[in-house]
């Protein structure tokens, strides 16, 4: 009979060598990325790719944590929580940048500035957005990548087609000196609002409109509280996928090249699908027959862009003429 005493000496040795962790068998690092927009996003599916490459590549040694949807922080707050290393990564969309002082990232947001993914590409994909990804270094980021999402669409419950339309109209936009600018020179009056705000803003009459790419207006189900979608594809909007530097320098170097090496097959995924997501999101607002999709004709795009074409040179100064013209030899961009 093995006495009360020694099965209780056996029970605690159990114990004690659970706890003990066998060497090479150590926590595994933990990263929180946090981000605003829904799962079923280009955002959103390249988050959840890179966790699973990242995760299959450091062979457990790392859990990416993802947090869709604002559920973590909003926009402003998941910079700062960024910065605090309460979380580890984001990826926020480069309007974003500009309340931190770096209204250069401002640029991409300016109207017609790129006509097309491969004129974009020019210039995420070379050494004018590599040079714009070493400025957020003083701030305590590290830039790791573009990521793409798309062209922005502009939705109302009055048709909005021609700059006239736009008169007086409360439009949400990102914080951004650009953007604002912009719908000033449509005669609206931007409002600026945090994503996850945007919804219930446009339901209850907060703002009568805003801008997007139709992924996140879908996704959002913006759809539901407008009656309009104009596919102006007036400006840029896409991410800068981001870490806390501390943080980042601080890995395993074979760690950081494993996560190197995910981010850069993630950011082919995400670039590859985000066509194809806004493609369909258009598809899915017509086909929920609650908003009426308008396309522009030739004339009525000239007309947008004929009174946008103002915004380039107001904000000259502040996202860097230097940068602005550097740019233009890119895209060929005609002001
Ligand atoms: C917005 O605030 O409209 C976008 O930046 C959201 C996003 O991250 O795509």
């Amino acid at each position: 009979m093995i006495s009360m005493q020694f099965r209780l000496a056996l029970i605690v040795a159990a114990a004690a060598a659970f706890a003990v962790a066998p060497a090479g068998a150590q926590q595994p690092i933990i990263i929180k990325f946090s981000h605003v927009v829904a799962v079923d996003t280009p955002k959103g599916k390249a988050a959840d790719y890179f966790k699973k490459l990242a995760e299959e590549r450091t062979k457990g040694r790392v859990k990416i944590e993802v947090y869709p949807n604002s559920q973590l922080y909003k926009d402003k707050e998941e910079l700062e929580a960024l910065q605090l290393g309460s979380v580890q990564m984001l990826a926020p969309s480069l309007a974003k940048f500009g309340p931190m002082g770096l209204r250069e990232f401002e640029v991409f947001d300016l109207p017609y500035i790129f006509d097309s993914y491969a004129e974009l590409h020019k210039v995420t994909q070379g050494t004018v957005g590599a040079g714009l990804l070493k400025k957020l270094e003083p701030k305590g980021i590290v830039g790791l990548a573009y990521w793409d999402n798309g062209f922005k669409v502009m939705s109302a419950n009055k048709p909005i087609k021609v700059p006239a339309d736009y008169k007086g109209l409360k439009m949400r936009i990102q914080s951004s000196k650009v953007l604002e600018g912009q719908m000033r020179a449509l005669g609206s009056l931007p409002q600026v609002m945090a994503f996850s705000e945007v919804y219930q803003a446009l339901q209850t009459g907060v703002v009568d409109g805003t801008e997007n790419p139709p992924s996140n207006f879908y996704t959002q189900k913006m759809h539901e509280v407008q009656k309009f979608l104009a596919l102006t594809d007036h400006g840029y909007l896409g991410y800068a996928v981001i870490a806390n530097k501390k943080f980042w320098d601080g890995l395993p170097a074979d760690i950081r090249t494993a996560l190197e090496s995910a981010m850069k097959d993630a950011t082919k995924y995400a670039n590859d699908i985000a066509k194809k997501e806004n493609d369909d999101a258009v598809a899915a607002v017509k086909a929920s027959g609650k908003t009426q999709v308008l396309a522009l004709t030739a004339d009525e795009k000239k007309a947008m862009k004929k009174a946008l074409d103002v915004v380039h040179k107001e904000n000259e100064s502040k996202v860097g003429k230097e940068l602005l013209q550097a740019i233009y030899k890119e895209t060929g961009y005609e002001p």
